[in-house]
């Protein structure tokens, strides 16, 4: 498994429109993130948008030429007609912001500008994000062009609440450049797991004693989630199962909240139904108090020092009678003995696939961007990885899944 960075954008071009609201001034963050993606970003500026963003900024963080005019003499260099060379080089055209003027004549199909000609002119999936005072977006007007827009097949990207430049409050915020980044990787990705229903189980779980103190483990349901967003960027309709954890979860998925290991149990027993994969990221607590002690185990009472407790659910074991044609993944947290205990592991839980990631070192395992390891499959099949970032293993394990569906 190479250890190149995860660039899911990488030989990509998209051409970001910005129009002319005072979000524009985020154009240059949305080209860093596109950019961070390994793609290459060129930039349409609208007159009114260059009030609010300069065309050297953008220049200065692509290292390409800005294009404002729809005729320009001084960029013919290569004779090209602009608005059609950008229309067919893009793999995406984003619009970002979309004011509701934009919106409005991109729904009567104008052509009066290098944005909306662009956007009239190309056959790759065009991305609008509006973004504008809380008022004009609900205003029917602007309803009715998006719903236009969205009947035509193009994407939008909703904006979100929250105080407005303009001193309102409401509906109308430009997403972050983030979150507008990861639509795009999704919208450029190939959907070659559209169909699939896949439940993942991310995070530790928590077992309380008192009110104060619980066992938990190390988890931070970073790998848990790099599988989420690479299942949802490829199509699959993802179920997340998460212990208390601080990330966030790829937009995309329907996550439901647990805390204990028993109640991470009935969650995956009630969202099995109409599963085709299950993956088991989370680190369940093997152990768990005996007893929860309603009040506060006070200092130097014998409770607190011998504290008991009991095995927790074996969560796969428990649901192993429910796996029919499931295909059933798990994860091995190994100091030791990484291969065997793995295949032990596999053989007992009843699943299709392990991976088996080493815990307790630099890089691999607990909260690190990276995972040492080896995959592991029924059919015999084995793959070392050593320090692959998490969001490629997610992918490596997925193609996997793919592959043996
Ligand atoms: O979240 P991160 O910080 O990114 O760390 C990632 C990780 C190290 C937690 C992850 O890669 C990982 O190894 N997860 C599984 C940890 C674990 O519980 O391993 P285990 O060897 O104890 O359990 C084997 C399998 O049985 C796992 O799929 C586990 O989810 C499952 N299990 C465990 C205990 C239990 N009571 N019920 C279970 O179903």
């Amino acid at each position: 498994m190479g250890d190149a960075p995860y660039a899911p954008l990488a030989g990509r071009t998209i051409v970001l429109c910005i129009t002319g609201g005072i979000a524009a001034y985020k154009a240059p963050l949305i080209v860093r993130s596109l950019a961070s993606r390994g793609a290459h970003v060129d930039c349409i500026l609208t007159e009114a948008a260059a009030q609010f963003v300069t065309p050297l900024s953008l220049q200065s963080l692509t290292g390409r030429p800005i294009y404002t005019r729809m005729f320009p003499v001084e960029h013919q260099r290569s004779y090209e007609i602009e608005h059609i060379s950008l229309a067919d080089k893009a793999d995406l055209v984003l619009v970002a912001p979309a004011t509701a003027n934009c919106l409005a004549r991109l729904a009567h199909g104008m052509a009066d500008d290098l944005v909306t000609a662009t956007v009239l002119a190309t056959k790759a999936p065009v991305l609008l994000c509006p973004s504008m005072n809380v008022n004009m977006y609900e205003h029917p007007a602007t309803r009715a062009n998006l719903a236009t827009l969205r009947n035509r097949g193009l994407e939008i990207l909703e904006p979100e609440q929250g105080f407005l430049a303009c001193g309102w409050e409401g509906k109308g915020r430009l997403p972050e450049p983030e979150r507008i980044a990861a639509e795009v990787v999704r919208l450029t990705s190939p959907q070659d797991l559209a169909g699939l229903k896949i439940l993942i189980t991310c995070g530790p779980t928590c077992e309380d004693i008192d009110p104060v103190r619980f066992i938990t483990n190390r988890s931070t349901g970073k790998m848990g989630a790099a599988l989420v967003e690479a299942a949802c960027l490829r199509g699959a309709e993802v179920t997340v199962i998460s212990g208390p954890v601080a990330l966030k979860y790829a937009p995309w998925a329907r996550v439901v909240d647990v805390r204990s290991a028993s109640e991470m149990l009935a969650a995956v027993k009630e969202g099995l139904d109409g599963v085709d994969v299950l993956i088991m990221a989370a680190a369940v607590a093997d152990y768990v108090p005996k007893e929860y002690q309603r009040r506060k185990i006070k200092k130097g009472r014998s409770e607190m020092s011998a504290l008991e407790l009991r095995p927790s659910p074996d969560i796969l074991a428990t649901i192993k009678p429910l796996k029919d044609k499931r295909f059933f993944v798990g994860f091995a947290a190994e100091t030791d003995d990484l291969k065997e205990n793995a295949l032990e592991k596999m053989k007992r839980k009843g699943l299709d696939m392990i991976v088996a990631n080493r815990v307790g070192e630099e890089g691999s395992g607990f909260a690190s961007a990276t995972n040492s390891g080896i995959l592991l499959s029924a059919d015999g099949t084995q793959e070392v990885f050593e320090h692959v970032e998490k969001t490629m293993l997610a992918h490596t394990i997925l193609d996997k899944i793919r592959g043996a569906w």
